[in-house]
């Protein structure tokens, strides 16, 4: 397996990670011993990192992720992230916080979940605008001195707030949404920043929520627990006009004889050395299909040409539906 690496404090990665979220949450459901075989097929194949957050099924995430770790933890780079908060028995609520005390004691929450002693990459999930970040940060490398966290990572930070916490210490890695469809942190500088600071980039929902691999072909495919029923992406106005893009990618996919999967996830890997995409599933042939983006070679004439059909502002509709979650 192809190896990258995220930062400059020593964390190396396979250049494919696994999102764990859907396990648990926000796809529909699957069963957990599907999701376990998965993982395992995952380390088998040389996979390293996996990604969960203590918020994805109410920490039921970690605790399966954790399960599927029990005899392989050395195999793994284990990556999890606190912030946001969440009541079960109010599930359409959301908090955030990036309070030092909050994030302690959300960083014992997740090392027991996960029965582990250490995390290897944790992340602030979402800036908390009423804590300042070098608050936050100075409580995450705190959990570095104490052995609790190895290195440490942003997701969906402003560039701004990128550059401060680095400064408090140094991140590894940002966590963005980046994928055919989402763009955005080629834009606002996020990604110039990252670069220029020399941390790395984890692409998350690099599939587009599975949009981009072609099998989503209407929006009642979806339940009414799914993420996707309520994202404007997917709402009717906009699905169609996405859907022909998406047969862009595929009618490029077949000239160059991959699958839709493995062209999205191979324009990220070579956007650069310094990218790791995360595509998420929890069966194992989409696992296999998804690794096959290794193998995929794109000429210059290649992305130019998918530069040319899915042009960086093609997507309608926003990420989610309250975009006032990202970019902080
Ligand atoms: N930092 C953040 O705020 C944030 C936000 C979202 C996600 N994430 C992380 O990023 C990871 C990946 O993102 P994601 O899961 O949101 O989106 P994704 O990887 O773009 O897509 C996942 C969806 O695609 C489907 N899929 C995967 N491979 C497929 C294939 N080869 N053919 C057809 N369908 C396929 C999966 O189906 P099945 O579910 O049926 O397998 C799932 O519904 C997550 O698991 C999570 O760990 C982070």
């Amino acid at each position: 397996m192809k190896q990258r690496k995220l930062g400059s404090q020593g964390l190396v990665v396979s250049a494919l990670g696994l999102g764990c979220m859907g396990m648990s949450e926000f796809y529909g459901f699957g069963e957990e011993s599907e999701s376990i075989r998965t993982i395992h097929e995952a380390l088998d194949a040389g996979v390293t990192l996996f990604d969960t957050a203590d918020m994805y099924g109410y920490g039921d995430n970690e605790r399966l992720v954790g399960k599927a770790m029990r005899n392989r933890r050395g195999e793994a780079i284990l990556a999890t992230k606190f912030g946001f908060v969440r009541d079960p028995q109010r599930p359409g609520e959301r908090r955030i916080s990036g309070r030092p005390e909050y994030v302690r004691s959300a960083c014992d929450a997740s090392l027991r979940r996960l029965g582990i002693e250490c995390i290897d990459l944790y992340y602030q999930h979402r800036v908390d605008t009423d804590v300042p970040i070098e608050e936050t940060t100075g409580a995450m490398a705190e959990l570095v001195v104490a052995g609790k966290v190895r290195f440490i990572g942003l997701s969906e930070a402003s560039a701004q707030n990128v550059r401060r916490a680095h400064a408090v210490h140094p991140v590894s890695a940002l966590q963005n949404e980046w994928s055919l469809w989402s763009r955005d942190l080629e834009e606002n500088d996020q990604l110039a920043t990252a670069r220029d600071l020399d941390i790395g980039i984890v692409a998350y929902s690099p599939l587009g929520r599975g949009f981009l691999t072609g099998a989503i072909k209407s929006p009642a495919d979806f339940g009414s627990g799914d993420f996707r029923k309520n994202s404007p992406r997917f709402a009717a106005e906009n699905f169609e006009k996405n859907l022909r893009l998406v047969r862009e990618v595929e009618a490029m996919a077949k000239r160059l004889r991959c699958e839709p999967s493995q062209l999205a996830l191979a324009w990220l890997l070579t956007q650069g050395d310094d990218v790791v995409p995360i595509p998420g599933t929890k069966r194992v042939p989409y696992l296999r299909e998804n690794l096959g983006a290794l193998e995929v070679r794109l000429s210059a004439d290649d992305l130019q040409e998918l530069d040319a059909v899915f042009p960086p502002d093609a997507a309608s509709g926003a990420r989610y539906p309250d975009m006032s979650f990202v970019n902080r």
